[in-house]
């Protein structure tokens, strides 16, 4: 029997064989929400259990089971959203545009020597409220450092960086009230600071720049109602071709880091941003230990600030993908960036179309037994097409107490099999604010931890067919 290697990434991997998956152009079917609005003006969010949250420094994995949700509003300092995130590359040219075709995101705004910029080269991606910025540096022996339009930059920290992790995330920028305040609260409450707060040249933009986990720094971003960006960009006109380059990707969901070890880094996040626990999930959880991993989410009040964190798992068949990561980044840092799309149907049809021309390439789809039991599984939220449409482009589905999650992994981004991108929609959970708008409560249908054992079983089963149909031929033989 030949096989191929399967990997849900970075959750397992297993050999299985497989049909070539066969892609057509699809209409456009748009998710219809079988979820009614609720009102939640009497019900804030977070009041669905009384539970207090466990204190800081009380740290122990209770597993998916046991966890009871609990929001306890413990901010520190007022967040708002995610602002973008930063990758540190060798060269930002290439790197964006890689970027800008693979997602459909077109190149919006620039800091580089043609805008007087001469410490880096950087170059800003947008769709929606998505926003990637790549940056490289120039010779520093021929830069004016006061020119960076990023203030934090460092050509030292810069050339560490990439030499030890290759093509990495560098900064996960939120938008805070006050970078000012936020980073003070923070600092006096154990966070390690790398850069202090700055006042930008329109004197209302500031940055400051905390550790988060590895060489990734957590980035706060506070600016006016009318700041697009930060000040010292420049926008660009990248021709109506690039205006038109959108498949459908809106924001950024959640930022997943991995770490050698999930306590110390849960406690130091906690503690200095009150970022509370929303979810978390253990080896045994997935009913296998082949997943070698555990996980936990800190979120926001909002809880549309999403951190999960991974630690490697050990003693397992197969040595843990979180381990793997560790080692060929050259210690923790961001794993995958998960992006929403507003039509996740036609997200993966214009990225699949690339993925051989210069895009992005996806993990191997799951066999035909995982969409047989789709119908029973979310057969209430998806109709057949829907369904079928899943099994066609080779999207997950998952579930918890709240809604549903469609999602799907691209292979790692770079060279080394370290980062790579989800991209994710989903469906129910919608809520009315306090003036009657109605939003999708984050974090609505968790983070595919029902994919681990769906994928072991649906393989398990699609293997056994084939040993079926294999000694059905020798049989008759
Ligand atoms: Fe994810």
């Amino acid at each position: 029997m030949t096989s191929i290697h399967f990997s849900l990434s970075p959750f397992f991997s297993l050999n299985l064989n497989a049909p070539p998956r066969h892609h057509h152009h699809h209409r456009r079917l748009t998710l219809t929400l079988k979820v009614q609005a609720t009102s939640s003006t009497t019900q804030t969010m977070g009041q669905e259990s009384t539970n207090a949250a466990p204190a800081h420094g009380e740290f122990k994995l209770v597993g998916y089971k046991n966890f009871v949700r609990a929001n306890p509003n413990s901010d520190r300092f007022p967040v708002h959203r995610f602002h973008h995130v930063e990758f540190w590359c060798g060269d930002a040219t290439n790197t964006a545009r890689r970027f800008s075709w693979g997602l459909g995101m077109p190149l919006v705004a620039k800091s580089d020597l043609s805008t007087g910029n001469s410490a880096h080269a950087s170059y800003l991606l947008r769709s929606g409220e998505l926003s990637f910025l790549f940056t490289a540096p120039y010779p520093p022996s021929l830069s004016d450092p006061s020119s960076a339009a990023i203030p934090t930059f460092s050509f030292s920290a810069h050339r560490a960086f990439t030499s030890s992790h290759g093509l990495a995330v560098r900064a996960v920028a939120i938008q805070v009230e006050s970078a000012f305040s936020a980073h003070s609260a923070s600092v006096s409450r154990g966070a390690k600071p790398v850069s202090p707060p700055v006042l930008l040249s329109d004197g209302k933009t500031a940055i400051a720049e905390v550790h988060l986990y590895g060489d990734a720094v957590l980035r706060y971003v506070s600016c006016g109602d009318d700041g697009w960006f930060l000040p010292e960009f420049e926008a660009v006109d990248s021709g109506i071709y690039c205006q038109e380059l959108d498949y459908g990707i809106r924001r950024l969901d959640h930022a997943v880091g991995n770490v050698p070890k999930l306590e110390p880094v849960v406690d130091y996040l906690k503690k200095f941003t009150g970022f509370h626990e929303f979810a978390e999930f253990t080896a045994e959880d997935v009913g296998t230990a082949e997943s070698g991993l555990n996980s936990v989410v800190l979120a926001n009040n909002n809880e549309d600030v999403l951190f999960p964190l991974n630690e490697p798992v050990f003693g397992t068949k197969r040595k843990s993908q979180i381990q793997t990561y560790l080692e060929h980044n050259e210690g923790a840092g961001v794993q995958h960036l998960a992006l929403v799309s507003e039509d996740i149907f036609r997200t993966l049809r214009e990225m699949r179309k690339r993925s051989l021309v210069g895009g992005f390439e996806f993990m191997p789809s799951p066999p035909p037994t995982y969409y047989r039991k789709l119908k029973s599984r979310a057969g209430d939220v998806l109709s057949d097409e829907q369904i079928e449409e899943c099994e066609k482009l080779g999207i997950l589905v998952d579930r918890d107490d709240q809604g549903t999650l469609l999602q799907i992994f691209t292979k790692p981004v770079g060279d080394r099999p370290t980062m790579f991108i989800e991209i994710i929609q989903r469906i129910g959970c919608m809520m009315k604010d306090k003036e009657g708008k109605i939003y999708q409560k984050g974090g609505c249908g968790g983070f595919g931890k029902g994919n681990f054992s769906e994928l072991f079983k649906s393989i398990e089963g699609y293997e056994k067919m084939l040993e079926a149909k294999v000694v059905g031929k020798t049989a008759t033989a």
